[in-house]
């Protein structure tokens, strides 16, 4: 890969970065897409993100950052603007520079998701909907499927006050769906979608309870992008369910992307 003076500059803030591998994804799918683009993880300390961010707006030659694991919480405190996912999730995964400096920020999670699903034939509105996860993934795409029309969000996480917290969020953001802190079964429901990281490792335990509730009527989507078919998506397939993968999300937010550093 080709780095010269007009290649845009990214970067994925975040500590540790020894196991970042988004730098990689992106920079091969914006470059597939013929942005002359290249992106490096920056290992910045929490002490150091202010510094790090005011530095940056100096970059005369940096498009934007990413932001992952400690800081896209903190993050919001520094940038000029969040846009309004951003603003609803609390949190930021993308920031935009413009050419004077100034920073936005938006978090493109849940667009991502719901387009994902989208091209999969799988939409939310008027259906009612179990999530599994509120993690900070989890966080973006129930407020997203609240935003698509579910009429209904079933939440469920290991940490439940977390689901319960994110319930009453969604349901204040979006009060014409009924967010609620749920038991991890699929009975019930138009759609099943996880946000966990259950299904990552062979040994991982499925993200729902008996997998025989999954019927040939329901849609089952996944966040996971290795292994491309989770077990999870294994049953719901077995099953007859409409999948979708979570390659596609991610493939749809380097899309959002495009469009929010308007590359
Ligand atoms: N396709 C994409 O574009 C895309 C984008 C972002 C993330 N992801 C993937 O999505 C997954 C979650 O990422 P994230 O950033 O949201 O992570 P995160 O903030 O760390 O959240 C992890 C979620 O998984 C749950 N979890 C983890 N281990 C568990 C276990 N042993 N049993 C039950 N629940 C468990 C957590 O529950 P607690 O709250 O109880 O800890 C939380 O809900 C990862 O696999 C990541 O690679 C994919």
């Amino acid at each position: 890969m080709e780095i010269s003076g007009k290649t845009k500059i990214m970067f994925i803030l975040a500590d540790p970065v020894a196991h970042i591998r988004g730098s990689v994804v992106l920079t091969r799918e914006l470059r597939a897409l013929g942005h002359d683009i290249a992106i490096s993880p920056l290992h910045v300390k929490p002490a150091d993100l202010e510094a790090t961010v005011r530095a940056i707006r100096g970059f005369h030659n940096v498009v934007g950052f990413g932001i992952t694991i400690p800081h896209k919480i903190a993050i919001c405190r520094f940038i000029d603007e969040l846009l309004p996912q951003a603003r609803l999730v609390g949190s930021v995964n993308f920031v935009r520079r413009d050419a004077d400096g100034r920073l936005t920020g938006d978090n493109i999670d849940g667009a991502g998701f719901i387009d994902g699903a989208s091209e999969s034939g799988i939409a939310f509105k008027g259906k009612r909907v179990l999530q599994i996860g509120a993690g900070g993934a989890g966080r973006s795409i129930a407020f997203s499927i609240a935003a698509a029309g579910a009429t209904a969000l079933g939440l469920s996480n290991r940490t439940e006050a977390k689901a319960r917290d994110l319930a009453q969020a969604v349901r204040a953001a979006y009060p014409q769906c009924d967010a609620f802190a749920a038991p991890a079964d699929a009975a019930g429901y138009h759609a099943v979608v996880n946000t966990t990281s259950l299904g990552m490792k062979p040994d991982d335990p499925l993200p729902i309870g008996d997998p025989a509730h999954l019927t040939p009527d329901m849609t089952v989507s996944e966040i996971i992008m290795s292994p491309e078919l989770t077990p999870l998506l294994l049953e719901a397939q077995k099953r007859g369910c409409r999948i979708s993968l979570g390659k596609s999300m991610l493939e749809h937010q380097v899309r959002r992307l495009e469009a929010l550093l308007a590359l």
